[in-house]
């Protein structure tokens, strides 16, 4: 078995590599790609290592690097037109020429680059097959998903050829080899917490083409908290009116999305098979709700939506049936919205101090035989469970909803470490791993004096989150299945404009994505930074606001 390990740097120029990240490349692969001779037009300047970021399943090259013709010409099975066109304007915007895009039914490659679904049966719904030979790329796929995921690759071929290299950009440059590529994990997620500070549709959509770009195929969308409600809501206009707005010290400081910009978002994150999962928080984190609707807490109000971070003790009145109303009614217009089956409805810090002290909770407690305020909580879960099965959804929630008993089918997001998720699948239900030990992009990255970050949290740098393991080991092997993937959180209590998002996310981001994309095994932290310097440089040339590593 050929276990050499992923995209050695020091492989040099004309050396056969043999990369790969789990999958042995197996019998035959230590060969020159058939037919390579020409030699490179500069040697010199050529690396011999590939630094995709998440790295691939398999990976052969041979350090040869060829100019795609000038003249290009995609020809793809009709239902990779899209793909095509998209191919066509990137080359455009770089060489000035437009290339011609031929529909060609599983025929025979004749372009330069040539998609096609022949022969990736095997390649699964994520899976894509890349072959580059003498500049001419064969892009296989069995699903428009797949073939988008090879694009982003192939796009980042290109990228590394034209920034690194340092070739014109009239003759993009791609490096022969042979990529096999398809995810570990079905979910890949990214979160954004536009509560505590709110960013424009602008840059929400900037988000999602730097998380399609890494193969992330979730962005988990945190639109409501204590601090700000930020998704209209038709039937109850105070929402929005009231709850998106506070008043600071500087003056009113808000914003929403209309159902509009929504429809426009989705439909954006769908066209990069990016899914958008809502977060609706209930029964804590809803001050913000709470101050346009005081009726639905337990004392009453009145409430301002606060400007201070933390949790706050008035939540949700759960004795209240007015409040299962209300939830019921925005969960309706939230789930028309966003058609992904999963709708995430919060469920964390939510304190019990106001259910102890209410005549209608503790009414509820007593008629439903609940043991105790906790109870009342996992009560308060299955009811929503139900609206969202009523509605065709599935629920997932922070990992307190395991207190007092799991709803049947809600699937948990485990934050505070790993064990919420192993119980959580022990019991059958689906896990997304998202623990604040790697996942918390809103954690300082170094101990420097200047560091973002607040001062109490941890140290979580690029390396720590590369070095994450989302399957537990003491999970047995039958629940093994229910670790659906790994996402990273950006809280911005302390993040105020997208240029801090960016700083926060990246680069950890980047070392998520092949957590959650690229197989474990041979994961090597020293190729992976090799890899990531070239990687850097594209997010440079589209102006990311990375913090640089140390
Ligand atoms: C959380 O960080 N409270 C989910
Ligand atoms: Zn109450």
């Amino acid at each position: 078995m050929n276990t050499r390990i992923a995209i050695n740097p020091a492989i040099r120029l004309g050396a056969v590599a043999c990369f790969t990240l789990g999958v042995s490349c197996g019998a035959g692969n230590d060969r020159v790609i058939d037919g390579v001779t020409e030699a490179s037009p500069s040697p010199a300047r050529l690396g011999g290592s590939i630094a995709v970021i998440p790295a691939p399943m398999k990976l052969e090259a041979n350090g040869q690097w060829h100019a795609i013709a000038p003249d290009v010409v995609i020809t793809c099975d009709d239902e990779y037109r899209q793909i095509a066109s998209t191919i066509r304007e990137f080359i455009e915007q770089r060489t000035g020429k437009l290339p011609v895009v031929q529909r060609r039914d599983a025929g025979e490659p004749s372009g330069r680059i040539h998609i096609t679904s022949r022969g990736a049966n095997d390649l699964g719904v994520e899976g894509y097959a890349l072959s580059v030979r003498r500049g001419h790329v064969e892009l296989r796929a069995r699903t428009v998903h797949g073939a988008f995921n090879g694009w982003q690759t192939l796009r980042q071929l290109i990228e590394q050829g034209e920034l690194v290299e340092g070739e014109s950009i009239q003759s993009l440059r791609v490096p022969e080899c042979e990529i096999v590529d398809k995810p570990r994990y079905a979910w890949r997620g990214m979160h954004l917490d536009v509560s505590r500070h709110f960013f424009p549709v602008e840059f929400i959509k900037r988000y999602i083409d730097l998380l399609a770009y890494h193969k992330f195929n979730v962005f988990h969308w945190h639109l409501t908290d204590d601090q700000g409600w930020r998704i209209e809501i038709r039937k109850y206009p105070s929402l929005t009116a009231v709850g998106a707005w506070r008043d600071e010290f500087s003056g009113r400081y808000g914003g929403y999305y209309t159902q509009e910009e929504i429809r426009d978002v989705v439909q954006y994150a769908a066209e990069r098979f990016v899914t958008i999962v809502p977060e609706i928080e209930m029964p804590g984190h809803a001050l913000a709700a709470l101050a346009s609707y005081p009726a639905i807490s337990c004392k009453g109000g009145p409430f301002d939506v606060p400007t201070t971070w933390g949790v706050f003790d008035d939540v949700y009145c759960a004795g209240n049936d007015e409040t299962f109303v209300f939830i019921d009614n925005v969960l309706a217009e939230v789930c028309a919205l966003f058609p992904g089956e999963y709708i995430h409805i919060g469920g964390d810090e939510c304190p019990k101090s106001r259910w102890k002290d209410c005549e209608k909770c503790q009414a509820r407690i007593t008629k439903e035989k609940l043991s105790d305020e906790s109870a009342l909580q996992s009560w308060f879960m299955h009811r929503i469970e139900a609206m969202l099965a009523a509605r065709g959804k599935r629920m997932i929630g922070w990992d307190e909803i395991l207190e007092g008993g799991l709803a049947p089918k809600a699937s948990v997001m485990s934050w505070r470490g790993m064990e919420g998720g192993i119980a959580a699948a022990n019991e059958g239900h689906d896990v997304v791993m998202s623990p604040t030990s790697h996942c918390y992009f809103d954690y300082r990255q170094s101990h420097l004096p200047g560091e973002r970050g607040p001062i109490w949290s941890p140290v979580l740098n690029t390396e720590r989150v590369y070095g994450f393991e989302p399957m537990p080991e003491s999970l047995k092997a039958s629940r093994r299945k229910h670790i659906l993937g790994a996402q990273g959180n950006v809280w911005t209590e302390w993040l105020k404009a997208p240029a801090d998002v960016e700083y926060m996310a990246f680069p950890r981001a980047c070392a998520l994505s092949e957590v959650a994309w690229s197989y474990a095994t041979g994961r090597d932290w020293g190729a992976f930074r090799s890899r990531l310097d070239v990687h850097l440089k594209r997010l440079k040339a589209m102006d990311v606001n990375y913090r640089p590593l140390d």
